[in-house]
């Protein structure tokens, strides 16, 4: 006999459609990370609007999520440009008046620039393409989400927001910028019916992250650079943030979640296949 579910708690009715009928909005939905979510939320149901910086992109993951069967619409938009959000966001709400899910994943650590040599338009540029996007969309879509009864917001930073980061430290800063923001508004909109929760990528294969390309014939690092031993792929993003995106987590707001192989969590000690232990400060890995 199965425990009663409370009826308050909402019923998955289909485990293999999560999403059935609902309407999501995803950022950089082109490549990499945002084209796994795209994919896995289509897959699940969802009728998935994309904003996407480049034409050639949108049009790929337009045809492929259709070749499967699902229902998707691009939209080529720069949503580092606020006017270009305004725009996106009436041209997909006068088709669908309400959306569910909404995931944020435009993000680059590119150009990297030294903080030293750094000035205020590497920051100003760093803030636009990790930060203030994030506030645009999310306010242009929020309301059409509490009108509809509530939803979910899926935010995408980096482990780099949620530890210390020397190689940009403004990078890390908006990165960290995401995070407070999704524990911020998920207290402030929990009792509007709007969840709202985070990822934070390591150690996944993307065009702008390329391990296959950069790291090749290194294969055997990856034993020591992740606990879990192995590189990560879009798609392992993409299930954390179906969890998130569904009622699987009613229940769960406000959070930031490493999904990093466990880098996050091993800290500064690495795996060292020649001493057959944990060092933290390697000699020879
Ligand atoms: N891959 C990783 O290991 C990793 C690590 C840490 C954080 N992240 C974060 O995950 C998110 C996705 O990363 P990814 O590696 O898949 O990136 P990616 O560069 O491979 O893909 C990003 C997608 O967003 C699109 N895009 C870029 N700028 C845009 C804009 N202004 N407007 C609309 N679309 C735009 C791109 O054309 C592309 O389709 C980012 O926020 C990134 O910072 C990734």
């Amino acid at each position: 006999m199965s425990a009663q579910v409370p009826e308050n708690v909402p019923p998955i009715a289909d485990w293999n459609r999560l999403l059935d009928g609902r309407v999501a909005v995803v950022t950089g939905g082109g490549v990499g990370i945002g084209a796994a979510i795209v994919s896995l939320f289509a897959q699940h149901g969802a009728h998935v609007e994309v904003a996407e910086i480049d034409p050639e992109r949108a049009r790929v993951v337009e045809a492929d999520v259709r070749a499967t069967g699902g229902s998707i619409r691009t939209h080529v938009c720069d949503v580092t440009d606020p006017g270009a959000v305004e725009v996106f966001a009436a041209t997909v709400l006068a088709e669908h008046p309400t959306v569910q899910v909404l995931v944020n994943n435009v993000g680059d650590y590119r150009p990297i620039s030294r903080f030293r040599t750094s000035g205020p338009e590497s920051w100003q540029g760093m803030f636009e393409v990790n930060l203030l996007h994030v506030f645009a969309v999310t306010r242009a879509f929020l309301d059409p989400m509490i009108a509809g009864g509530g939803g979910a917001i899926v935010n995408v930073h980096s482990v780099e927001g949620m530890r210390g980061y020397p190689g940009d430290p403004v990078y890390g800063a908006m990165k960290a910028g995401v995070a407070a923001f999704t524990t911020d508004l998920a207290v402030a909109m929990g009792r509007h019916g709007v969840r709202v929760n985070a990822i934070g990528p390591d150690l996944t294969q993307t065009p702008q992250v390329d391990y296959l390309t950069n790291w090749q014939g290194l294969e055997h690092m990856w034993e020591s650079w992740a606990p879990v031993g192995r590189l990560g792929w879009p798609e392992d993003q993409a299930r954390v943030a179906l969890f998130l995106a569904s009622d699987l987590s009613a229940f769960v707001t406000g959070h930031n979640i490493p999904v990093d192989g466990g880098s996050k969590a091993g800290g500064g000690w690495f795996w060292s296949p020649t001493e057959k232990r944990f060092v933290n400060r390697p000699r020879t890995l």
